[in-house]
């Protein structure tokens, strides 16, 4: 589905390197190549679009249930739930249908935004908005948000940033989407497990964290005494670091460029200054180590940037994921194997059972 030289910081969506997608594409025509293989038609693109804008139209019930959630939780745990409840209230997947596997997966890259946008207006006390026919995936989070039409820089900048986002091989959260999807389920359980995956601080979690961290920061001059506090600490340095690539991340650069072109529309932002300049130091005192910002360096900044809460930051993230999840559940249904790790047991065996007695 996707291709990573972490060396060289290349990444491709079925063959298609990135940087051609963000600047060329939209998010509904990546979602299409990610699920089929290859790009659109146009014929094929249309369809495709209208669609998500009949899916992506949650149930009276479903909205009711989100409105229902606790404002105190993590919109990250809302949308884990809410993706379990989009199963509740959806139609039963069958396994063997093709039109009925790719219904479903069309109904959670539809309807994910509008989940996600509506426990934001949950949490802030408003009405659900809902969405509208006419507009694009990223157009409709802001809609949905707000109940006012979005900027065309601000759904532009969305709709790259769901592209970046979109799909990134076997990360842990595409590989719990996988092992729930093994087990013959649907791609709303599926997706509602690889989520709770996504909000950990080590993976999709960590952008939020980078921008609290930039909060903390006191200016630029601040930056060297308070990476050298963190590396006294031996705490990590949020938005730096990955598995797979131990140069910049590829989406990282893509990232930044966006935040720039953001800047220049909207006017810049202390805090960029304060990243570059943590970029410069972490990479200097790391980067032999293969350590340079990740895909979460940079995209809290545009996040802010738009308006949006930094606890939100996750789950957009998500919204993009569920893209590449529903690719790869499609994938695992292609030819389904059961995953079952095998594991190397090193404890002690056939021992006798001691009586409470006497232990
Ligand atoms: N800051 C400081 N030191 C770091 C960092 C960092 N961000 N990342 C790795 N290191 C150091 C570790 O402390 C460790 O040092 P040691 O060998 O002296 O103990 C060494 O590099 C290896 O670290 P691991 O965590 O074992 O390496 P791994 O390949 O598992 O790292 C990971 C990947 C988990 C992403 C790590 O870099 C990290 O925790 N980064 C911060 C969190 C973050 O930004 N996560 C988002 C990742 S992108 C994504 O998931 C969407």
């Amino acid at each position: 589905m996707s291709f990573i030289d972490g060396q060289a910081g290349v990444l491709e969506y079925r063959g298609y390197p990135i940087e051609d997608l963000s600047a060329h594409s939209t998010f509904e025509e990546v979602a299409w190549l990610l699920l089929y293989g290859e790009l659109p038609s146009s014929a094929e693109l249309e369809a495709f679009e209208a669609d998500l804008a009949r899916l992506r139209v949650p149930s009276p019930t479903l909205v009711k249930m989100v409105q229902a959630f606790p404002v105190t939780g993590h919109p990250m745990q809302a949308l884990q739930a809410s993706l379990a409840a989009l199963g509740m209230v959806s139609p039963k997947v069958d396994l063997r249908d093709a039109a009925s596997k790719d219904e479903a997966a069309r109904r959670v890259i539809a309807v994910t935004p509008v989940l996600v946008a509506l426990f934001e207006r949950v949490r802030a006390g408003k009405e659900y908005v809902a969405p509208r026919a006419d507009l694009s995936t990223a157009a409709n989070f802001l809609w949905c948000l707000d109940g006012e039409e979005p900027a065309e820089i601000a759904s532009k900048t969305l709709d790259c940033a769901l592209i970046l986002h979109a799909e990134h091989t076997m990360n842990a959260s595409t590989f719990a989407c996988r092992v729930v999807a093994s087990t013959e389920n649907d791609p709303y359980t599926s997706c509602s497990g690889a989520v709770g995956a996504l909000f950990g601080p080590l993976h999709g979690g960590a952008n939020e964290r980078v921008l609290n961290q930039l909060s903390t920061i006191d200016g630029v001059d601040a930056v060297e005494g308070w990476y050298e506090a963190k590396a006294e600490s031996k705490s990590k340095v949020m938005g730096f670091g990955h598995r797979v690539y131990k140069t910049k991340d590829p989406r990282a650069k893509n990232l930044q460029v966006l935040a720039v072109k953001l800047f220049d529309e909207l006017g810049s932002t202390p805090k960029y200054d304060v990243a570059l300049k943590l970029e410069e130091v972490v990479t200097a005192k790391l980067g032999g180590r293969g350590i340079y910002p990740n895909v979460d360096f940079f995209s809290g900044l545009v996040y802010e940037k738009l308006g949006l809460n930094t606890d939100v930051f996750t789950p957009i993230f998500a919204m993009a994921r569920v893209a590449g999840y529903c690719a790869h559940w499609l994938e695992q249904h292609e030819d389904n194997k059961l995953f079952r790790p095998a594991q190397i047991y090193v404890g002690q065996r056939e021992r006798s059972y001691a009586p409470m007695s006497e232990r």
